[in-house]
């Protein structure tokens, strides 16, 4: 598994310094606040557990699971809904969490579902940012790290799966892909 990846681009410190940062600035942004926090798994799992407990209030946590990834390192630009919250959000300020913001159309698409639904806000954050790569505008509210384009693995990213488990973020070597 490290054999496959070319460079560490964040170590387990690195992130570990940047989630309690980003969980300090959240607790600011939301106390006294009815919080839902939605969860895009698989990949957000590793990133919305340390996060969560870097926040120091009341909250709900749910999960979404949606996919535009097959096996490959490009979006499908479609998203599908295979697991939907457990909670009724209206009202609730919701913080939508995901490993990454690529194209952007995973964010897009989920926060026009969740807006139907008529939370009191509609947030958005994210470890890393692959900001070169967007294809329709829109950024998230809070980032973690923003990353050069390259496909990376680690701290819930996978490929084809793999790698989710790595405590670090480190660049896939392209001959995996390949
Ligand atoms: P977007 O819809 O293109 O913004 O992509 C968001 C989703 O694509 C993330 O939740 C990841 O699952 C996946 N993704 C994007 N870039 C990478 C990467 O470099 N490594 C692993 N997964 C990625
Ligand atoms: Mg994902």
């Amino acid at each position: 598994m490290k054999e496959n990846v070319k460079e560490i681009l964040l170590t387990e410190e690195q992130i570990a310094a940047r989630v309690k940062e980003l969980g300090a600035q959240l607790t600011a942004e939301y106390e006294g606040k009815d919080l839902v926090v939605v969860a895009l798994l698989k990949g957000c799992a590793w990133f919305v557990t340390d996060l969560t407990r870097a926040m120091d209030l009341p909250m709900r946590v749910d999960f979404m699971v949606a996919s535009s990834y097959g096996d490959g390192t490009t979006t499908s630009g479609k998203v599908n809904v295979k697991l939907d919250l457990s909670c009724d959000i209206e009202g609730k300020h919701v913080l939508l969490v995901d490993d990454i913001i690529d194209s952007g159309v995973t964010f897009a698409a989920i926060s026009d579902m969740l807006k139907e639904r008529k939370p009191a806000s509609l947030k958005t954050v994210a470890l890393c940012d692959k900001a070169a790569r967007r294809i329709n505008g829109l950024d998230a509210d809070y980032v973690g790290f923003v990353i050069p384009d390259a496909f990376i693995v680690g701290y819930g990213l996978d490929y084809a799966q793999e790698y989710r488990n790595l405590p670090y973020i480190g660049v896939l070597d392209p001959k995996v892909y390949a």
